[in-house]
């Protein structure tokens, strides 16, 4: 990347608005008036590389250029935050894993099924999708003989790359102790160690965008949506056409859980809120009229 420090390209207050509009239109991650120059450092670098030498150039590329599909790609792995690590929000997840899962179970060994579908949305790096994979491990035979599938998706396809490898260091391990280290990984060297292969094998990345559902339709029927840190940086439009989006993906009953900072509250009543012991989680009633 051809990026200069001292580049003094300007971006205007018309072509913020411009580029951030489109962004927000396209993906639901919606900048700030106060964002102005973090968008512009993270975008000059993609000027610099296609010759551009204005970033209204740069939006006419991305609304009309000969690969302004390949761009967007490109374009938005500069502008997400991927931060994540295993067991992140530990107490939802253990809710999740010794109420829900079990309520789950019940309802569809009554249907005569046994299939679980999850998907991480807004994934990152993996970690997410790989803890679910080692709480449903852990939780012994309790699934034995089941057909079970967890998918990660994600915008960024270089975060997806680093999920694919399964490959990780100390800073994704900040919230286990060495027992899970020991117990799911396979150590490297270098203080680096990668998931089991068993592990591995249960999940699968997806690149995609959560805001459309063609992203979700191969994987139906999806019984839970874990989307956690990624819609605290969308604007409430875009938020509810995600849990809009989230609601007609998931099978009836499914299962939604969001952040801590996230909540249902103020932009849509769709979901059943259900409290259990230090969790908030979200159920799609099992009969629900259209949104
Ligand atoms: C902060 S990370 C959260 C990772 C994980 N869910 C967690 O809680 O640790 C947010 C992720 O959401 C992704 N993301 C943001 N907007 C997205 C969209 N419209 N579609 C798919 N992924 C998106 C970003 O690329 C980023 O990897």
């Amino acid at each position: 990347m051809a990026f200069s420090q001292d580049d003094d390209t300007v971006l205007s207050e018309e072509e913020f608005r411009l580029l951030r509009d489109f962004i927000h239109e396209k993906f639901g991650i919606y900048f700030d008036t106060g964002d102005r120059a973090l968008l512009r450092s993270r975008l000059l670098g993609r000027l610099s590389s296609l010759d551009l030498v204005s970033f209204e150039d740069y939006y006419h590329y991305l609304r009309f250029g000969p690969e302004r599909n390949e761009e967007l790609w490109r374009m938005i792995t500069h502008l997400t935050n991927n931060e994540t690590y295993f067991y992140r929000e530990a107490g939802q997840l253990n809710a999740f894993a010794d109420n829900v899962l079990r309520l789950l179970k019940d309802r569809k060994l009554k249907q005569g099924e046994r299939r679980l579908r999850i998907v991480s949305a807004g994934c990152s790096t993996g970690e997410e999708a790989h803890t679910l994979s080692m709480m449903l491990h852990d939780s012994g035979e309790f699934f034995w003989n089941w057909d079970l599938q967890i998918y990660g998706i994600d915008v960024d396809q270089v975060a997806l790359e680093k999920a694919r490898k399964a490959t990780y260091h100390h800073n994704s391990f900040r919230s286990v102790g060495p027992e899970i280290i020991e117990r799911h990984f396979v150590s490297q060297g270098n203080g680096s160690h990668q998931v089991k292969e068993a592990l591995r094998k249960q999940v699968q990345f997806v690149h995609g965008n959560i805001i459309e559902s063609s992203t979700y339709e191969p994987l139906r029927p999806i019984d839970v949506i874990i989307c956690r840190n990624v819609l605290i940086y969308f604007s409430d439009t875009a938020t509810l056409k995600a849990i809009q989006t989230f609601h007609q993906m998931l099978a009836p009953g499914g299962y939604l859980l969001l952040g801590h900072a996230e909540s249902l509250s103020r932009i849509s009543d769709m979901f059943t809120p259900i409290r259990f012991k230090g969790a908030m989680i979200y159920q799609k009633p099992e009969s629900s009229p259209a949104p």
